[in-house]
């Protein structure tokens, strides 16, 4: 930490304003989603960690008002670069919001694997050395498009200069140390000097990272510091870097949970997002996804195939393969499946039951109950330890309007059931298989409304014979 005895006013700036040309998308580069969200947000995440989100700017372009909309949640500031004319003119457009501060951490939008223990790092490293530059560089076995890193000697942490992949000249291709692209700078250091950024690059762009050998020019300081791990700083500027990045996160993901607790076999066939949770002695079979803000509890199974959304599950729940859940919640001890689909707000009670080809939208299904064939169950309040037979629909629209089943507890459903809602079935009610209920069902009673059976005994023998040709 500095010697002074003011503590130094910090910013950090995030360079989110170019388009992506590299993705041929018409979605902006930071949008794109890695790890189940924006590669953007997570740079802003770790970015919260080190300063409050007020001091976090994020300078965007192209798209801006998506990206903006994207991100107003977090809280940040932005800063438009109207037009793209490269990294350094990026910062020289953020000035305004940048000059009231001693340091400013300036980051890349598009590198989401970054850590907020690294950015302290550089924060407190680029203070340690009351530097006017600080770089964070990685060693790279294939340094690739990265910006090389020229240092005034193997073991100083004095760079002399970056110099584009473009630019690199004679033996300047053997350096293996690359730009990650985040930098400390002294305000007044980087604003008093910003001005001298020249266009004469291959890219006739102002290259923040010409600001090196600018400072040092002016008698600054400019040092580096190695990134413990280089996949933190991997870019993505491809759809394969960003698969490479989406991957690695997801595999992270599951090195976290399975260090908490949970078994998960072949993780690199699940896709978990980075804001799941999952409580120990849980199990994830194969090919699971667990999207959204799902939450999962301890001792409970998810098998092959199964899509979860924005889920809370609880406890010892069982989910069969094959199944898709979104907005919901399963209580503690239920079993889903194999094959349910639960569309939003469905609440499966304590050991509840939902078995194969079951759909349920906005329904409480009580503790205890089971659906467990071929069902329909929409708009539907169900109580405790219900029994809802194959094949029983609940018609909740007449083609205008949405309307509610209610079912009490103890009620027995028979198969093949239509309950035209709005309707109500009493405590402890029994429906007569195939009945079409349209009036409420009082408690204790049975309900049947379905044509008497007929016998003709002996009517297809006669019938056989009266076709039969005559000679
Ligand atoms: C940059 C560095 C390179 C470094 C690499 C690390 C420069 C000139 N080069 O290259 O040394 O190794 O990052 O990932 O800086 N952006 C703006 N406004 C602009 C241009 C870019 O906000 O006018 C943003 C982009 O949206 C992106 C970030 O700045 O998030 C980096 O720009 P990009 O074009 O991806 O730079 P690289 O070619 O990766
Ligand atoms: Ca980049």
């Amino acid at each position: 930490m500095p010697t002074s005895s003011k503590t130094p006013r910090i910013a950090i700036a995030i360079m989110a304003a170019g388009k992506g040309t590299r993705l041929k998308s018409k979605l902006p580069k930071v949008l794109h989603e890695v790890g189940g969200k924006p590669v953007l947000a997570h740079v802003v995440a770790a970015a919260s960690q080190i300063v409050p989100p007020q001091d976090v700017h994020a300078i965007i372009g192209h798209e801006a008002e998506r990206v903006r909309q994207a991100l107003a949640p977090t809280g940040i500031g932005f800063v438009v670069q109207a037009e793209q004319r490269g990294t350094g003119h990026a910062l020289m457009v953020a000035r305004d919001s940048l000059a009231s501060y001693d340091h400013v951490l300036v980051l890349s939008g598009d590198a989401p694997l970054v850590r907020a223990e690294t950015i302290a790092r550089l924060r407190d490293f680029h203070l340690a050395k009351k530097a006017g530059m600080t770089l964070l560089t990685a060693e790279m076995e294939i340094p690739a498009a990265y910006g090389r890193i020229i240092r005034k000697s193997a073991k100083s942490d004095d760079v002399r200069a970056i110099v584009e992949q473009k630019s690199l000249k004679g033996n300047q291709h053997r350096i293996r140390e690359v730009n990650a692209g985040f930098y400390g700078f002294d305000v007044r250091a980087l604003f008093g000097n910003i001005d001298k950024l020249r266009t004469d690059n291959a890219h006739g762009e102002f290259y923040l990272t010409d600001m090196a050998a600018i400072l040092v020019k002016a008698k600054k300081r400019v040092v580096a510091v190695l990134a413990e791990d280089s996949n933190e700083i991997l870019g993505g500027n491809t759809r394969e870097e960003l698969m490479a990045i989406d991957q690695h996160l997801r595999l992270e993901k599951c090195r976290t949970l399975m260090a908490a607790g949970v078994s998960i076999y072949f993780p690199a066939t699940c896709v978990i997002d980075s804001d799941v949770e999952v409580g120990p002695d849980t199990v994830i079979e194969p090919y699971v996804q667990l999207l959204g803000k799902t939450r999962v509890g301890s001792d409970s199974r998810i098998s092959s195939f199964s899509v979860i959304r924005n889920t809370e599950i609880g406890d010892g729940v069982t989910i069969l393969p094959g199944c898709v859940v979104d907005d919901s919640r399963v209580q503690n001890k239920a079993t889903l499946g194999p094959y349910s689909r639960l569309r939003p707000g469905s609440d499966i009670g304590e050991g509840a039951k939902v078995g194969n080809f079951v759909e349920t939208k906005k329904i409480k299904l009580g503790k205890g109950s089971k659906a467990n064939h071929l069902t329909y169950l929409g708009d539907a309040e169900i109580g405790e330890g219900v029994n809802i037979g194959a094949g029983t629909i609940t018609c909740n629209y007449d083609g205008i309007h949405k309307h509610k089943t209610v079912i009490e507890d103890g009620v027995f459903v028979g198969s093949d059931s239509t309950l035209v809602a709005p309707v109500k079935l009493g405590k402890g009610s029994y429906i007569g298989a195939a009945t079409c209920v349209t009036d409420d069902v009082p408690a204790d009673s049975l309900a049947v409304g379905r044509a008497r059976q007929v016998v003709k005994e002996g009517w297809v023998a006669e019938k056989r014979a009266s076709l039969k040709p005559k000679h």
